[in-house]
């Protein structure tokens, strides 16, 4: 079913929230504990639709997983009767594909329509080198895959992919053979902290051309932790833009996510001269934490590009909002990414940027946005293409608009933040 949503532009963002916990690293949390000896407790888990596709699937798998409490399966998971329904989840399908790949079992995994037109080559030719069986096509979902019996593998990715890196983790924490991976530049390092906390020793390099190399020796046991997961930097990227565009605005951020390799956008939106403070800096569960203060401020353009593009990657739509209301041009460069994700979001941003009046060009592997500070943007009606982000991304530039804006395919937001719309009620002053 379609939701729509009206949202009626002006006032400012004020006061505080709490956004729901990180979607990456409750993926993780729930995939690595299906694996490990010993039970734990996650609090703190996202309750959206993506991260129940991963528990769904897990469950399918022999696992128990109830009220924040998972036990884990000591390595061993039990064949699915039935195909495994990753939704919307991309996360989900290739970190499966991974798990799975060290079990002697056969397995079947879909999802939705978006899903089913991403690539999966970056994981599955890998995995089938690793020894992994794929059962007919393996370039987009449904996947039908054999796994056991892996060995060893030097593979160089030619994407930074934590998707891809995670995969392969899991492949070969279950393997006989060794792991010797390398991506152009770090991607987000969830599951290298995860991995640790729980037991698994691996190289971890970063080298001086800004190579990342990963070099795990399997097999090797992952021992249940309980892990207490931090707000979504992604989903506190709305707020964070919100405010910094709404005059008047002032609003606090507590307990969000600021892993230096995922919270790109926080510095993205400091270089163009956004007000937000980190308060009270503090580790939790191997990741660091902190409230983020942020309020309106006088924005200029920047430029996003090469090793900085994986520490933002989910928040370009949102920033290419921010960069409508900076001065100057905004640059974005080397985020082909951008087209293989829940929906083509370079075309969905310059969809979002046209339509409230503002200046776009578009690029095969980014854009620029020609950003006016004092300039009147005008409401819009758009269609957010079954992608949370777009949807929400397209929210958020609607606040700075004068009239009611239509947001047309606002379901999608339940992947990801369920209570986006009500949150950001909230806060309007
Ligand atoms: C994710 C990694 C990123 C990101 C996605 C979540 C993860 O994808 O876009 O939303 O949890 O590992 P890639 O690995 O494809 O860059």
């Amino acid at each position: 079913m379609s939701d729509t949503i009206r949202l009626r532009g002006g006032g400012s963002l004020q006061g505080c929230l709490r956004v729901p916990g990180d979607k990456s690293i409750s993926h993780r949390a729930l995939i690595f504990h299906a694996l490990a000896d010993g039970n734990a407790t996650i609090e703190g888990l996202l309750e959206s639709e993506d991260v129940r596709s991963t528990a769904a699937c897990l469950k399918a798998l022999g696992v128990q997983y109830e009220g924040g409490r998972i036990e884990g399966r000591n390595g061993q998971l039990h064949a699915p009767a039935d195909v495994l329904d990753c939704g919307n989840s991309g996360t989900t399908i290739r970190l499966l594909m991974g798990l799975l790949a060290g079990q002697p079992i056969t397995a079947k995994l879909t999802g939705d329509a978006s899903l089913r037109s991403r690539p999966m080559q970056r994981v599955t030719d890998p995995l089938s080198r690793m020894g992994v069986e794929f059962i007919g096509d393996s370039l987009r979902p449904p996947i039908q895959m054999k796994g056991g019996g892996t060995r060893n593998i030097r593979y160089r990715s030619s994407v930074a992919s934590a998707q891809v890196k995670t995969a392969l983790m899991l492949a070969a924490v279950q393997s006989e053979g060794t792991l010797e991976f390398e991506e152009p530049s770090a991607s987000r390092d969830h599951t290298e902290r995860m991995f640790r906390a729980m037991g698994v020793e691996f190289v971890d390099e970063i080298a001086e051309d800004g190579t990342h190399r990963i070099v795990l020796a399997g097999p090797q046991r992952l021992h249940a932790q309980c892990i207490d997961v931090p707000g979504d930097v992604s989903s506190a990227a709305f707020f964070l833009v919100g405010a910094s565009i709404l005059p008047g605005s002032d609003l606090t951020i507590r307990n969000v996510g600021v892993n230096p390799t995922r919270s790109g956008v926080v510095q993205a939106l400091k270089r163009m001269g956004a007000n937000i403070e980190e308060v009270g800096l503090r580790e939790v569960s191997g990741e660091p934490v902190a409230d983020l203060r942020v309020q309106k401020a006088a924005l200029t353009s920047t430029v996003i590009e090469g090793a900085e593009i994986p520490l933002l990657v989910d928040e370009l739509p949102v920033l290419a909002v921010a960069a409508a209301h900076a001065e100057g041009t905004t640059i974005v460069r080397n985020a082909g990414e951008l087209r293989v994700k829940e929906s083509d979001r370079i075309e969905a941003t310059a969809n979002i940027i046209r339509s409230m009046g503002a200046d776009i060009e578009v690029r095969a592997d980014g854009f620029s946005v020609h950003g006016r500070p004092r300039a009147n943007y005008r409401n819009f009606e758009i269609s957010a293409e079954g992608d949370h982000r777009i949807a929400m991304a397209s929210c958020i530039a609607a606040l700075a608009t004068s009239g009611v804006t239509t947001v047309h395919g606002a379901e999608s937001i339940r992947t990801s933040f369920p209570e986006f719309l009500p949150s950001l009620e909230a806060l309007r002053g």
